[in-house]
């Protein structure tokens, strides 16, 4: 007997990360925390251990009046002043020529969420890349939807003929084609396509379009920690080439750009070059929105447009001392693993750093004598997660070698 509906993947949840930040607690209650290295939460801590919650965010937070934080959002798709400000805010100074809309989502996890329910019918395949954030897997398994994944990278860069294949595949089965592309800073490799790929990348989704409808869903929910934060967002300009049978899908999440992971805001931006197709999807969007969590919070839609306007000063001036950070503990790591030889993923900017193991047989053995050696990391597909994004930087120096070593024995 069963209470739950038929086709639903019944397999519990196996939450790898938190398993093993405990046994990182542990091991720092048992050794004491000067010999572990903890390099598996994949939230931003500060230089003293801290989880990092921007001053210039939250001060602003606790002045808004209860009764605005106790009320219902204007509407489904967000309150008007944040939609506009979430648009002005992803695209900054590139001069987008598209029609758009910004439906505000519980965190970029509804914004990918909303994509996948409803751009898919049932039974459909979504292209994925092999290694990325485990979510979308699971997403795409709640909406009854099949995966197709491309291998990443092709050395050291963007695997383009795989990304190809996996969508011309995709599109000689079914008559609609949706493809995730989390950029920049990937989760968990820290790549960031060049301009010249994001081009190439376009040019084909428009081939594609010839034959079907094509919707790209780039996740940007790290892009306000890239290094090179004045060019973050140059690569949007390509999508003014996009043609009318393909549409762009932004998922933005305030969790990281404002330090506000337990707010749960973030947003859907949609773009096409003609506004009926986005009024097309804006429509189903805020239906779906409207049946599933109704309205996001209020607060926190109205603190991500003062923080970001008023305050913005402030807090540019804070995250930057954090970006910094994580600059000099992503240099250190890369450097010496580059001097040592231990391989990683083309690692250019964000919160993680991923060691490159490809046999994943070698990979659970590694990951246990790395905890053997009181080195906390956590597992993706064919790699090993580094958490830069919560490693201090003196736990950062001499790391790589000693991981280099512990991947020799595994072997
Ligand atoms: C790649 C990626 N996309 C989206 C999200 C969404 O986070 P949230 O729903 O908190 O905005 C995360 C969070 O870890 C992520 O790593």
């Amino acid at each position: 007997m069963s209470f739950v509906k038929k086709e639903v993947n019944t397999t519990p949840i196996e939450d790898t990360v938190f398993a093993i930040v405990n046994k990182a607690k542990e091991a720092k209650a048992v050794h004491g925390a000067e010999h572990v290295v903890d390099a598996t939460i994949g939230s931003l801590y500060d230089e003293e251990g801290k989880l990092v919650a921007f001053t210039s965010v939250f001060q602003p937070y606790d002045q808004i009046a209860k009764e605005q934080k106790a009320k219902y959002a204007d509407s489904f798709t967000g309150n008007a002043s944040f939609r506009q400000q979430v648009y002005e805010w992803v695209c900054q100074d590139v001069n987008l020529t598209l029609a758009h809309s910004v439906i505000a989502t519980p965190g970029g996890s509804g914004a990918v969420a909303i994509t996948f329910e409803d751009i898919l019918d049932m039974h459909q395949t979504v292209v994925l890349p092999d290694i990325a954030w485990g979510s979308y897997a699971l997403m795409a398994s709640m909406h009854n939807l099949e995966v197709r994944k491309y291998t990443l990278f092709d050395g050291d860069h963007f695997h383009m003929e795989s990304f190809k294949q996996a969508c011309r595949e995709t599109i000689e089965k079914q008559d609609k084609l949706l493809v995730v592309i989390n950029d920049p800073c990937h989760n968990p490799t820290g790549y960031s396509l060049t301009i010249e790929e994001w081009k190439e990348i376009v040019a084909f989704l428009n081939e594609c379009g010839e034959k079907v409808p094509v919707v790209l869903l780039n996740d940007i929910a790290y892009i306000d920690y890239s290094y090179d934060l004045g060019n973050s967002r140059c690569y949007l300009e390509c999508f003014n080439d996009i043609s009318d049978s393909v549409m762009a899908v932004i998922a933005f999440s305030c969790s990281k750009t404002l330090t506000s992971y337990g707010l749960r805001c973030g947003a859907a931006v949609l773009l096409a070059k003609q506004a009926e197709a986005v009024r097309s999807v804006e429509v189903v969007f805020e239906k779906t929105a409207r049946a599933t969590w109704s309205n996001i919070p209020n607060a926190a839609m109205d603190n991500f447009t003062a923080v970001t306007t008023v305050h913005r000063e402030e807090y540019e001036r804070e995250k930057q001392q954090h970006i910094d950070h994580l600059k000099q503990r992503s240099d250190i790591f890369v450097r010496e693993a580059n001097a040592c030889g231990l391989p990683i993923y083309p690692y250019k900017e964000g919160f993680f750093v991923t060691v490159r193991v490809e046999d994943n047989a070698l990979r659970d053995r590694y990951h246990e004598a790395l905890m053997d050696h009181l080195i906390f990391t956590v597992k993706v597909n064919k790699g090993i997660r580094v958490a830069v994004c919560s490693l201090p930087i003196a736990s950062c120096y001499g790391l790589a070698k000693r991981m280099k070593d512990i991947l020799e024995g595994s072997k």
